[in-house]
């Protein structure tokens, strides 16, 4: 059955605009008075209110809003066990995270953790931080495994992640991070990752739990020869492939445009000759703000990469240890106040351009066809959004044309 949804103050339809480079606001499409008309969860048509009224059932909206694509947040680890507050602690008071890594603390205190907690304890504590980010505006999400690190524990991760995503009404995009460090039960890192291509590729595979890969190129976790082997294995097993790039050294990003990965992701330490073979690619530059602002170090190169003509997402990277606040809308604000992006180019990191390093064309832009996933802001002018720098969440989320119950 056909609904309309509106009248919307305006609707940022965000249609329209090249996936690559700079974006202006004045490219924004804005609907003033706008309806959307919605058929099984798809948008149908678009356009003035007026044009639509008395024809259909109306879901009214009474005050003024301002609606965007529902967001899409291309790169988290929100399943983990137990906490890293102290390994927080210790980095604020000056430790490095690559020191604590080194001495066998950061990622590998979350494996502690997590292959310690049983499914429930990891279902229930997931449950929570996918719910606050529907809450949040947050209707597609992608969730990493990486604190398993063998094939029991990944698997457990991997089938937490799924039965999540069969219960609450947004979308789960899966990824093995299998690759995140070495298992300390592996003395070099080649055998690790040939462990994990014949013992947990094909299990993967046949129980559908995820079409994607990941590896963290990185001095303390794997070199581009080995994670070049590694990726090139798991193409050859059908995967899609993302990278974490450039976070404290270059070379990740390189290799993930070399291997035609969906996206590069990190980019913090990413310079002139990376931003240039970025620029050239169809591999998606995603940037972690969140990352930066727990780390305490510089953002991406956001700017430099869209006048080059990077495509490029932002993406919240929430994560026990880099990561910790989880704030997709707040972290976006302020890596764009920071490294001077438009609205436009804002909206564009958390909505279609992070579709596009999901490989998802069928989101992330309000027109027809696409899924009637929406967010709905209490203001009247879509520039006071990033104006309360993420603080001011929607008021009213829509998955696939259904209101997202707040409670
Ligand atoms: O993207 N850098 C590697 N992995 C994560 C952090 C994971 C952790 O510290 O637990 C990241 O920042
Ligand atoms: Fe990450």
């Amino acid at each position: 059955m056909k609904k309309l949804i509106g009248p919307f103050k305006q609707i940022i339809t965000l249609r329209g605009i090249p996936l690559k480079g700079p974006i202006g606001d004045d490219q924004l499409e804005i609907i003033s008075d706008g309806g959307l008309l919605i058929e099984n969860g798809s948008i149908l048509q678009i356009g003035a209110f007026s044009k639509f009224e008395g024809k259909f059932e109306v879901e009214e909206i009474k005050s003024d809003l301002v609606l965007l694509p529902g967001l899409i947040d291309s790169h988290t680890h929100m399943c983990w066990g137990g906490t890293r507050a102290e390994d927080y602690a210790l980095r604020i008071s000056g430790a490095t995270y690559q020191e604590i890594l080194k001495r066998g603390g950061g990622i590998h205190e979350s494996v502690r953790k997590t292959r310690k907690s049983t499914p429930e304890e990891l279902t229930n504590s997931l449950r929570g931080r996918a719910m606050r980010h529907a809450r949040e505006g947050v209707t597609t999400v992608e969730i990493k495994s990486g604190y398993g690190l063998n094939v029991q524990d990944e698997i457990k991760m991997l089938e937490v992640i799924a039965s999540i995503g069969e219960q609450l009404p947004i979308n789960i995009i899966s990824t093995c991070l299998a690759a995140h460090v070495r298992s300390k039960e592996f003395e070099d890192n080649r055998t690790y990752l040939d462990f994990i291509v014949n013992s947990l590729f094909p299990d993967l595979k046949s129980r559908k739990l995820t079409n994607r890969v990941d590896i963290f190129v990185e001095e303390n976790a794997f070199n581009v020869e080995d994670s070049k082997y590694y990726l090139s294995q798991a193409r050859k097993a059908g995967f899609e492939l993302t990278v974490h790039a450039d976070q404290f050294s270059t070379s990740g990003s390189r290799l993930a445009v070399e291997m035609g990965a969906l996206s590069a992701d990190h980019l913090e330490s990413t310079a002139a000759k990376e931003i240039k073979l970025l620029s050239a690619s169809n591999t998606v530059g995603t940037v972690l703000p969140g990352a930066s602002i727990g780390l305490g170090m510089q953002f991406a190169p956001a700017r430099k990469l869209l006048d080059a003509g990077a495509c490029v997402a932002i993406a919240s990277d929430w994560n026990p240890g880099s990561a910790p606040m989880g704030d997709l809308l707040v972290q976006a604000a302020l890596i764009g106040a920071y490294e001077k992006l438009s609205t436009a180019e804002t909206f564009a990191g958390i909505t279609f351009r992070a579709a596009k390093a999901l490989g998802l064309s069928d989101r992330g832009t309000l027109e027809s066809g696409k899924l009637a996933d929406l967010i709905a802001f209490e203001v009247s002018d879509y520039r006071e959004i990033l104006w309360h720098q993420g603080k001011l969440k929607p008021c009213l989320v829509w998955k696939e044309g259904n209101l997202i119950e707040n409670d």
